[in-house]
């Protein structure tokens, strides 16, 4: 019995001790000349998709949820934004090749279409990006004549 109390206070009062440790955060007002919407001609409902959806881990600015004041919160999402940035960074599009382009224009087809994007622990708690048929389809159809066009 004494263990178990032990060990409840331990993990307590580490519960609390993380609230003090906080990632940095990803926030940029900037948005630079490479951004995909400023590169490419984004009709405004796809933009609503990607911005709503996708820009959170895979641009340089996050609109942070409420969650994101409690750990581990913090930090499993800044992980997910740090590996989704490393993937893909809509912010940096036009840095990126034609071959490049064309095959994380490939991958977004691919990704959305198996249901694997926006991932399923973010949309849990995020239910407005999560994609309905409907804006799936406004979506792979934009994304494909783009990929077409390359
Ligand atoms: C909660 C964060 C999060 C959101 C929101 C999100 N992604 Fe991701 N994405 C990731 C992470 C993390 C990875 C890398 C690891 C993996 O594949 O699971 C990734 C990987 C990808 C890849 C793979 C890149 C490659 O090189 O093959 C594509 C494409 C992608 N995401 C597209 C999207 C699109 C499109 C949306 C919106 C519809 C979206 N993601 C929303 C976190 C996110």
């Amino acid at each position: 019995m004494k263990v178990l109390k032990i060990t409840i206070w331990a993990v307590l009062a580490l519960l609390v001790g993380i609230q003090f440790i906080r990632p940095t955060g990803n926030h940029s007002d900037l948005v630079p000349k490479t951004d995909f919407m400023k590169v490419n001609e984004v009709p405004q409902n796809v933009k609503g998709i990607l911005k709503t959806s996708c820009y959170d881990c895979h641009s340089n600015n996050t609109e942070y949820p409420w969650y994101n004041s409690i750990q581990p919160m913090a930090w499993i999402l800044e992980n997910h934004i740090e590996d989704g940035k490393e993937e893909l960074n809509f912010n940096q599009w036009g840095e990126y090749s034609s071959r490049r382009k064309n095959s994380k224009l490939k991958s977004i087809i691919n990704q959305v279409e198996d249901d694997a994007m926006p991932l399923s622990s973010y949309t849990l708690i995020h239910r407005d990006a999560k994609l309905s048929e409907a804006e799936k389809k406004t979506l792979l159809d934009w994304v494909s004549k783009l990929k077409d066009g390359l």
